[in-house]
């Protein structure tokens, strides 16, 4: 099955509103793709706040806990959409938990801003060069 890449922002779109972002209003949404039995599928996440700041979980984070639920071993693209006029990349902690699922350096990472006009493509070499991994 190849990925739609309209249909995924579509989707993330409609997922923005599952945010639960309470205390900063910035509503995120993110999918990754991967492969199971030579099957391309999806997950999705949104970031999910706490009153201790701290615990927060972003949308990156909370894709990829849904991806393992259903045997994803690693990732092959992913995909993160806000509620923001710029599109955000991932943050910090982000791109070192998508380093350990996302093998492959130069794999997509497409961020998209919030009326879709903006998409900015980068990979996780770029996001993060010199990275920890074993
Ligand atoms: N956030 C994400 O979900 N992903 C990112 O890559 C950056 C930040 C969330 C965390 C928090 O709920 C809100 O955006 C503001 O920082």
């Amino acid at each position: 099955m190849s990925i739609n890449e309209q249909s995924i922002v579509c989707h993330l779109s409609d997922l923005l509103s599952k945010s639960h972002s309470p205390y900063s209003k910035v509503q995120v949404a993110a999918a990754v793709a991967y492969q199971i039995d030579g099957e391309t599928r999806l997950a999705y996440g949104v970031n999910v706040e706490n009153v201790s700041y701290g615990l927060t979980v972003c949308a990156e984070r909370s894709a990829i806990s849904a991806a393992i639920v259903d045997g994803m071993t690693s990732i092959s693209a992913l995909y993160v959409l806000s509620n923001q006029a710029q599109a955000i990349s991932p943050c910090g902690a982000c791109r070192q938990v998508v380093t350990e699922f996302m093998q492959d350096p130069a794999a997509p990472v497409l961020c998209i801003n919030h009326s879709q006009d903006q998409r900015w493509e980068s990979s996780i070499g770029k996001l993060l060069p010199n990275r920890f991994d074993l």
